[in-house]
């Protein structure tokens, strides 16, 4: 694999997995792997960003990933600006690009992006000069996520090369499923994607995973088991005959985790649905590295804003 030795990324946004290569990718988590430490430091932040601003526009609801940006973005010393669409002007009819226009008038460097619409950061990042993150559109990608999973993955392992990843539950409506298949394959990983016939893509065969319609021969050996809910929110119907069905038949229990490699690890982008797709025992397990995706999120978002602002110069020392 070859690894470019850059020190930021030569483009303006990071909309997609799909556009970054092998050495981005890693570029991303080596940096994030020296910002963890401001997370451990008595004062933390650094002055990155000092005088640059961020707006955190979420169209659609989320936990994790706004306040992970936003704790990034304040520990990177930036000015930070949250929107989303039931406090602002969009209830009243505002297009997207009528609202980035406006917000583009207050001079921001940064627009952070989740939106319902696949596509919808992507046109933006074409439309304004600041630099666009998506943070998840529709069911098209969540390059963050994908980044994040694979920090704990590499942080846990060494390296992804050779993993055996396992992405289990609603493939069909999910982004997250979609961006960790491009960058598990550029990364030399191997991933199985598990779901009844109902909740697989119609594209499947284009990503270049395998996949089974069973939870446990795509278990054999596996050293990483991401479980997915099921997004009824993304459905007009339900594609399976009922939750107690679901969690008899694709449901992560502690009994089904046996059946994975020794080592293995459980990871969930959330929010989880106990019971349904994960059993409370295998979500608080000793397996569970659930919560330290959440950790590292911060800092895999604080390497992307801190090389898309150019990378190095101040971001060592203290503020
Ligand atoms: N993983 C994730 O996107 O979670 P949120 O919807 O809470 O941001």
């Amino acid at each position: 694999m070859v690894v470019e030795s850059a020190t930021a990324l030569a483009r303006k946004d990071v909309v997609g997995i799909s556009q970054l290569d092998a050495g981005e990718i890693q570029l991303i988590l080596d940096t994030a792997e020296e910002l963890l430490d401001v997370a451990k430091r008595p004062i933390k932040k650094v002055p990155t960003l000092r005088g640059s601003t961020v707006v955190n526009l979420f169209m659609e609801p989320s936990t994790r990933t706004r306040f992970s940006f936003e704790v990034a973005e304040k520990r990177l010393s930036a000015d930070t600006l949250n929107f989303s669409a039931s406090g602002s002007s969009v209830s009243k009819g505002e297009t997207l690009f009528d609202t980035a226009q406006n917000l583009m008038a207050m001079a921001p460097d940064f627009i952070v992006i989740r939106h319902p619409n696949s596509g919808a950061p992507h046109r933006l990042a074409q439309e304004v000069p600041a630099s666009i993150i998506n943070a998840g559109d529709g069911i098209n990608e969540h390059p963050t996520q994908a980044l994040l999973d694979a920090f704990t993955m590499r942080q846990h392992f060494g390296s992804l090369e050779g993993l055996k990843v396992v992405v289990a539950g609603d493939i069909r409506h999910s982004r997250v499923a979609r961006s960790n298949a491009f960058l598990l394959d550029k990364m030399g990983a191997e991933v199985r994607f598990v779901a009844p016939a109902s909740l697989l893509p119609l594209e499947v065969e284009e990503l270049g995973v395998s996949t089974f319609l069973r939870l446990e021969p795509a278990l054999e050996d596996a050293d990483v088991v991401m479980m997915l809910r099921i997004q009824l929110e993304r459905q007009k119907r339900v594609n399976f005959p009922s939750m107690r069905e679901y969690f008899d038949f694709f449901a992560l229990t502690p009994e089904r985790l046996k059946l994975a490699a020794d080592r293995a690890v459980v990871l969930h982008p959330g929010p989880m649905n106990r019971g349904v797709e994960i059993d409370s025992l295998v979500a608080d397990g000793s397996q569970s590295l659930i919560l330290e995706q959440v950790t590292n999120g911060v800092a895999v978002r604080m390497a992307i804003l801190y090389l898309l602002a150019g990378g190095p110069s101040e971001a060592a020392s203290d503020s």
